[in-house]
């Protein structure tokens, strides 16, 4: 077979391991695997090249894509269909396997009634695709904002702050919980459920009471106070629909600092979260959905995404996949609840 592949919508460490992957395990299938330059827009452009045993050496510990990604959604583009259809012909592609979250997955659903045969990869550091327990490249992220909070807590203790991290994670809050949880956040703001300022300094009030003179707020981009909405950077809204968040952080530093008095303030991780090494969890993951991917194609098991389930690699149906954002369960923010 030739397989093609690409990497759409935001990168994430994990992304190379699995490029690597799928050519090798397509090397031992007999196929060729063929790399699709920056996601959509490259199979609409046809830019693309194979992929060899060693194109993909020594790439394994390397974050970001070697083959670049984009934001393209080929339905918003006139032609853009049709154009992808005639790319994936010229290059005599026979499967497709996309690696990103919703908004590349989702188009290689919507591509299959135009008679193309794809797999997905669930690739972000949000978390929030469903049918997969974990996403490539969330572990990673995870790693880089507990790295992050520890060094934060010496800092705020050093000056007596609060300290307030915002951290990425539009809709889901797994980041902003699982990196707060793991770095020892004393309150962990959430999309899923808007958040009472009040209740917050309240937290922090009561570790001052008990002699604590620091305290960690982790706040995920998309959590809104319930007395307002997500904060935005901009009234722009990309291909896929998507808002610009960021600058909540500010807001609850600000409101903290004035409703309590307490020195607060605010680091943006941003894109920091989506780059450097993949961690070791990632690295298996990625390399695990990628044999798997390729074996979808050899199976014509088309439409469906590869996923995780407890220890075991499975796959659900594309459809399934795509469209909703997997929450986090209350009882997950619950247990942080008992940290405090
Ligand atoms: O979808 C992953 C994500 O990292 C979100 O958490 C974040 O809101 C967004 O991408 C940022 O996108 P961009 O890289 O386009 O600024």
């Amino acid at each position: 077979m030739r397989i093609g592949i690409l990497t759409g919508g935001g990168d994430s460490p994990g992304c190379n391991a699995a490029i690597r992957a799928v050519v090798r395990r397509g090397i031992y299938g007999g196929h060729v695997t063929v790399g699709f330059e920056d996601g959509w827009l490259g199979v609409m452009e046809g830019r693309a090249r194979e992929l060899s045993h060693n194109d993909v050496s020594r790439i394994l510990f390397i974050g970001g894509t070697m083959l670049g990604t984009s934001r393209t959604n080929p339905f918003k583009i006139d032609g853009g269909v049709e154009k992808c259809a005639a790319s994936l012909k010229d290059w005599r592609i026979d499967a497709l396997i996309t690696i990103g979250g919703d908004d590349t997955n989702g188009v290689a659903h919507r591509l299959a009634q135009h008679g193309i045969k794809a797999v997905g990869i669930p690739q972000t550091i949000d978390n929030d695709i469903p049918g997969t327990d974990y996403s490539l490249g969330f572990d990673s992220a995870v790693n880089i904002v507990m790295g992050a909070i520890d060094r934060l807590h010496t800092t705020a203790e050093s000056h007596h702050r609060v300290l307030v991290v915002e951290i990425m994670g539009r809709d889901a809050g797994w980041l902003a919980l699982f990196g707060g949880i793991s770095g020892g956040a004393d309150a962990i703001l959430t999309p899923e459920t808007k958040f009472d300022i009040d209740r917050v300094v309240e937290i922090i009030r009561k570790r001052h009471s008990i002699g604590k003179r620091s305290s960690i707020v982790a706040v995920a981009e998309g959590a809104a106070p319930i007395e307002g909405m997500q904060v935005t950077q901009s009234a722009e809204i990309d291909a896929f629909g998507h808002k610009r968040l960021g600058g909540v952080g500010e807001w609850v530093a600000g409101e903290i600092q004035k409703r309590s008095g307490f020195e607060t303030r605010t680091v943006i991780l941003g894109h920091l979260q989506r780059g450097g090494s993949a961690s070791a969890f990632d690295r298996i993951l990625a390399s695990r959905f990628g044999v798997k991917a390729v074996e979808m194609c050899e199976a014509s098991e088309f439409d469906r995404m590869v996923a995780i389930q407890g220890m075991n690699i499975t796959s659900v149906p594309l459809a399934e996949a795509i469209g909703t954002t997997r929450l986090v369960p209350p009882d997950l923010v619950r247990d942080a609840d008992f940290l405090k």
